[in-house]
């Protein structure tokens, strides 16, 4: 059985014009009127197509119309265009098969459901037109980032998902353990990990970043794509406990060169997905959020701004009394600052740059100023925080001054400062949280259904 899948068909429908195909897929509706049928058949595309299932053309017709929604089946029919009609074509059924029979209970019937209720089903949930448009948008996304690098010359390296390291010295680490929990080793008073898996204390990764910097000193631009975890106690609908991160690194770049690249690949990337995906980007800005198209076509086609910290105090300083969280410069922004800057000042995204060193990684380059780092965040309307990233600090002597200053070991970085005793350069790199694009991308409002 040599399937036509209904993605291609929808694309290339009057090139079949009067063919005999065969399609397989789940039924969206069955609705019988005693002696002809339709079937609303759906292989995954976003798009179903219409069976049209006559009595006399088909011989199991009874049984066929005694099926429920969710069944699979497998066609047998004419394409037959229908100029006149809402849809351009429709099948006109000569043999189906009943694959597998859904039973009554399915809990996706006709009417729209809340995401709150599909959480409750994650079998059924992705069945959905809502997650059915949401989750080929995530796929179309991570292949535009790879194209968008590919083409650009990086390499995609994958770094380590369990390390000793962290990355980020926030301390919001998994542990990762073979060691009994109920009869754990002990040597003074304290765990000894020389009995565990790996002879030490390690975790599931935060960022491949630091392990990724050796790669780009190697192959001059790097990326990595993959999962992170946080242990961060942040119940909020932008923070997930286990999330994918894009990583770029590149060499011979500082902070405006980064910035430039950040701008260029998130255009691209809507770009790309506004033409593949414009049917589930339409149901989207008719269903989730009825902005969602103006304001990615406004994105692609303006510049971002591009603000210091400083200044971004500023403007916050003026309208303090309507914030929760006080404002003076020092601060490391709360959700409603950001948001306001980016949603209310500018509606458009903002790049904000050189943040105080105190609130930032030990990895950022250290301006003149004493005060701040070459920290950039890219901050989005509806979001906030989207990507962040820095000019890393290239220069041996700052960084190990900085190491020491927060009480971190210099011992468990020295391959980690090996990169700037060994052809140190100006270089840059950002994470953006993919989670947050896909939100971004699809105007769901909550991390979950993403
Ligand atoms: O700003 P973050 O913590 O930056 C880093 O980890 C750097 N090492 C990245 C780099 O420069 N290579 O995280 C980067 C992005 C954030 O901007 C956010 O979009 C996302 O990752 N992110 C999360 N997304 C979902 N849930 C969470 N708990 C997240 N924490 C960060
Ligand atoms: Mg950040």
């Amino acid at each position: 059985m040599k399937r036509v899948e209904i993605r291609d068909l929808n694309k290339n429908y009057a090139n079949f014009e009067n063919k005999e195909i065969t399609l397989c897929g789940w039924a969206r509706t069955v609705r019988d009127s005693k002696n002809i049928a339709f079937v609303e058949l759906n292989d995954g595309a976003f798009k179903s197509v219409q069976i049209v299932v006559e009595r006399q053309n088909v011989a199991n017709y009874e049984e066929v119309v005694k099926e429920n929604v969710g069944t699979s089946f497998c066609v047998k029919g004419k394409v037959v265009l229908t100029p006149q009609a809402q849809q351009p074509f429709e099948i006109s059924a000569t043999e189906i098969e009943i694959l597998g029979s859904c039973e009554t209970d399915y809990p996706l019937q006709k009417k729209r459901h809340t995401v709150e209720f599909l959480r409750t089903i994650p079998t059924i949930r992705p069945r959905g037109n809502l997650f059915n448009a949401v989750f080929r948008i995530r796929s179309v996304a991570a292949f535009a980032i790879h194209k968008f690098f590919n083409e650009r010359n990086f390499v995609y390296v994958h770094t380590p998902i369990i390390t000793a390291n962290d990355c980020e010295g926030a301390g919001e680490m998994f542990q990762v353990t073979t060691l009994d929990m109920n009869k754990l080793p002990m040597k003074d008073g304290k765990v000894d990990y020389s009995e565990d898996f790996f002879g030490k204390k390690v975790s599931l990764t935060v960022s491949g970043q630091l392990h990724e910097e050796t790669m780009t000193h190697a192959f001059g631009k790097t990326y990595t794509f993959g999962p992170t975890f946080r242990a961060e106690n942040s119940n909020t609908s932008r923070h997930a406990a286990e999330f994918w991160m894009m990583e770029p690194e590149i060499c011979f770049c500082d902070i405006n060169g980064l910035m430039d690249n950040e701008e260029e690949m998130i255009k691209y990337v809507i770009s790309y997905v506004m033409q593949e995906c414009a049917d589930e980007l339409a149901f989207l800005n008719k269903f989730v959020d009825t902005g969602l198209l103006e304001r990615l076509k406004n994105i692609v086609e303006n510049d971002f701004i591009r603000l210091d910290y400083t200044e971004a105090i500023a403007i916050l300083e003026k309208v303090k009394d309507r914030f929760v969280y006080p404002v003076k410069w020092g601060i490391d922004l709360q959700s409603e600052h950001e948001r306001y800057i980016t949603e209310e000042v500018y509606k458009k995204p903002v790049f904000l740059k050189n943040y105080p060193k105190e609130i930032k990684a030990f990895y950022m380059r250290q301006n003149d100023d004493g005060k701040t780092v070459g920290a950039v965040d890219l901050l989005v309307p509806g979001i906030g925080e989207l990507i962040g990233g820095s000019q890393r600090e290239e220069r041996y002597e700052k960084l190990v001054e900085r190491i020491e200053e927060l009480g971190l070991n210099k011992e468990d970085y020295s391959w980690y400062l090996d990169t700037r005793r060994y052809g140190t350069n100006v270089h840059s790199g950002y994470g953006l949280g993919f989670e947050r694009l896909v939100m971004y991308l699809t105007g769901v409002s909550n991390i979950r259904d993403v």
